[in-house]
């Protein structure tokens, strides 16, 4: 894999991959997006069907409902954040990808981290999950708790805005896991940072005036 010094000439190299299967019935290759030298993060799995017609990550429901958490963490892919998937084309029929897949598409995510730079790391979900954290990983049980990667990036294992959807129950453990995103973020990044549905005040370790 050659090396690239900006996300637009890897986006181009991407879009002419033809390393697996996925793409012959892919419409589109679904890069990711947002703004370049966003310090987080999210990684997905893989497009879905809204996403490969329009070739964008995260817009349809689930990517409605992950707009909205980042609103509420006080991130947008227009703002102050990027997203991006595992493998950057859609499985058929949406199926989750195989690990081969992933690991075809690796490069790919790593080329995009090491432009990048982010200093944390959202996984949604269980695909992002092994890929970060190992096969062995799951949800279940990883979910809330911090990883350094080796890297050095900071990985925060969390559920899919897709399972939130199927399972609304779990969007208060989905929301403590996001908060402690946000304590992060101010604790590495900015200080001062807003987020409306997590107020500085009531941050950890802050107090009020
Ligand atoms: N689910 C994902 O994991 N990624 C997307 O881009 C859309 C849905």
């Amino acid at each position: 894999m050659p090396a690239f010094e900006n996300l637009a000439d890897l986006q181009q190299f991407v879009e002419l991959c033809q390393a697996c299967g996925l793409r012959q019935q892919a419409e589109r290759v679904v890069f990711g997006e947002g703004v370049a030298r966003s310090r987080i993060v999210f990684c997905g799995e893989g497009p879905g069907a809204d996403e490969d017609k329009l070739g964008r990550p995260f817009v349809g429901r689930a990517g409605q409902l992950l707009d909205q958490m980042m609103e509420a963490m006080g991130f947008s892919r227009a703002v102050n954040a990027y997203i991006l998937n595992v493998v950057k084309c859609r499985p058929p029929n949406n199926r989750t990808p195989t690990m081969e897949e992933r690991d075809t598409c690796r490069p790919h995510l790593e080329a995009q981290l090491g432009l990048i730079r982010p200093v944390i790391i959202v996984l949604l979900g269980s695909s992002a999950i092994k890929t970060f954290l190992g096969e062995d990983a799951r949800v279940s049980r990883c979910r809330g708790r911090w990883q350094c990667l080796p890297s050095g990036i900071w990985a925060m294992p969390t559920y899919h805005p897709a399972a939130l959807l199927r399972n609304p129950g779990w969007k208060v453990e989905a929301w403590d896991d996001l908060k402690k995103v946000i304590d992060q973020y101010r604790a590495l990044v900015d200080p001062s940072h807003v987020a409306p549905a997590h107020p500085l005040s009531s941050a950890a370790g802050v107090q009020k005036k």
